[in-house]
């Protein structure tokens, strides 16, 4: 038979799947993919269930709810001073996944140069790559994860369409500075090209509060900011996300939504614009949990002579191997031998080979299992 596409066939499983899956085989606890052991909030599932009762159970319209795309457009306006139009500047997609997938394909061209930071989130390096675009990585260096701006000058050329940027940034938990983003804006100014700004952990922040990038002046006619509801509340089989971006790009972007996914599950729209309109007081107690969290994680893994970074953001952090260790064997020990399942980060890099030296933690957990997880470790 004739060969199947060769990019996609070279794909492989997601690390997040495999090590998932050694945990489950290993009775390990799993502090691997990020997502919460625990439920999201009763009174959100409460509201789906209602909206299904209700009837709300056909195909939604393609764009998203308008009182999704309204109650989104409202938050920008409120915690950021964004104005987005939520008739044709916001399109609600299945996940922050989709919102990638349908902007690489609706912005890129093939031959097309894309600025990865590493280590970056797995999905970017596929997209790119359906898109028939050339993926060109630029490393954030350990153990402070700050860019280099002679590298990324370095790597722009005439092709360069499109950087991708991650704030706050997975696996590292850095939150890129002012200055930072300020840089890298003035070079896609310069340079012509397009940013997308993965925000999907905007509210997971511990230090100070985030900014998007789109809020730095004259960034946002050429930035597509994308998030997501399943960090925020917890529910990240929900796969409600979106992106924002002027009416024109959000038109292209549609065009690839409409005949990918077409819509988003509609009961879960419905729910999920009601939660998003009035989310400021489950805001302050999330935030309050996930410091918890953070804080019992990190002081603990420090207590058992782990070298882990304090994440200013995301519920991951980072534990810098001892000399001479290798990530994805100590991740295969730390399961089979004290039964944690942690990421081995070479997973997030295809330049450097700064990921053998680290592992990550997930610490969306229930205090139970964190700390049935430290005393593992012990
Ligand atoms: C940086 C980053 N972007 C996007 C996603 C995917 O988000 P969603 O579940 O909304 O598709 C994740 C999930 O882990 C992530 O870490």
């Amino acid at each position: 038979m004739k060969p199947l596409n060769q990019t996609i066939t070279a794909f492989k499983e997601s690390i997040f799947s495999t090590m998932t899956k050694l945990a489950i085989q290993n009775s390990a606890i799993n502090l691997s993919q990020g997502f919460p052991d625990f439920d999201g909030p009763r009174w959100l599932v409460d509201l789906a269930s209602k909206a299904m009762e209700e009837g709300k159970n056909q195909y939604a319209p393609s764009p998203g709810i308008l009182p999704l795309r309204t109650a989104i457009a409202g938050n920008y306006k409120k915690y950021y001073g964004l104005d987005y139009d939520p008739n044709n500047e916001i399109l609600v997609t299945c996940g922050a996944t989709e919102a990638i997938f349908c902007t690489a394909m609706a912005v890129l061209n093939p031959g097309d140069e894309v600025i990865i930071l590493e280590p970056f989130y797995d999905s970017y390096l596929a997209s790119i790559q359906m898109a028939g675009a050339k993926v060109v990585p630029v490393t954030l260096h350990a153990p402070d994860f700050r860019l280099n701006f002679e590298e990324l000058k370095s790597a722009i050329t005439s092709k360069t369409k499109m950087l991708f940027l991650n704030n706050p940034h997975n696996p590292t938990g850095k939150m890129f500075t002012a200055e930072e983003i300020e840089k890298i804006g003035a070079l896609a100014v310069e340079n012509d090209f397009y940013l997308l700004s993965d925000e999907v952990y905007e509210f997971l922040t511990f230090e100070r509060a985030h900014v998007p990038t789109a809020c730095y002046e004259k960034l946002k006619e050429r930035t597509i900011t994308i998030s997501s509801t399943g960090k925020t509340f917890g529910l990240t089989g929900w796969k409600i996300g979106w992106c924002c971006a002027p009416a024109e790009i959000i038109k292209a972007i549609h065009n690839v939504h409409q005949f990918t996914t077409f819509c988003v599950a509609h009961p879960f729209q419905v729910a999920m614009a009601e939660a998003l309109a009035n989310m400021d007081e489950y805001l302050a107690e999330f935030k309050r949990d996930y410091r918890k969290k953070r804080d019992l994680l990190v002081s603990g893994l420090k207590e058992r002579g782990f070298n882990v970074l304090n994440p200013a953001g995301t519920y991951f952090t980072i534990a810098l191997l001892p000399e001479g260790e290798n990530d994805v064997d100590y991740c295969k020990k730390l399961i089979e031998e004290k039964k944690v399942a942690t990421i081995p980060t070479s997973a997030f890099y295809i330049k450097s080979d700064e990921g053998t030296k680290m592992i990550r933690f997930c610490f969306a957990k229930t205090e139970a299992t964190l700390n049935s997880a430290l005393k593992n470790l012990t």
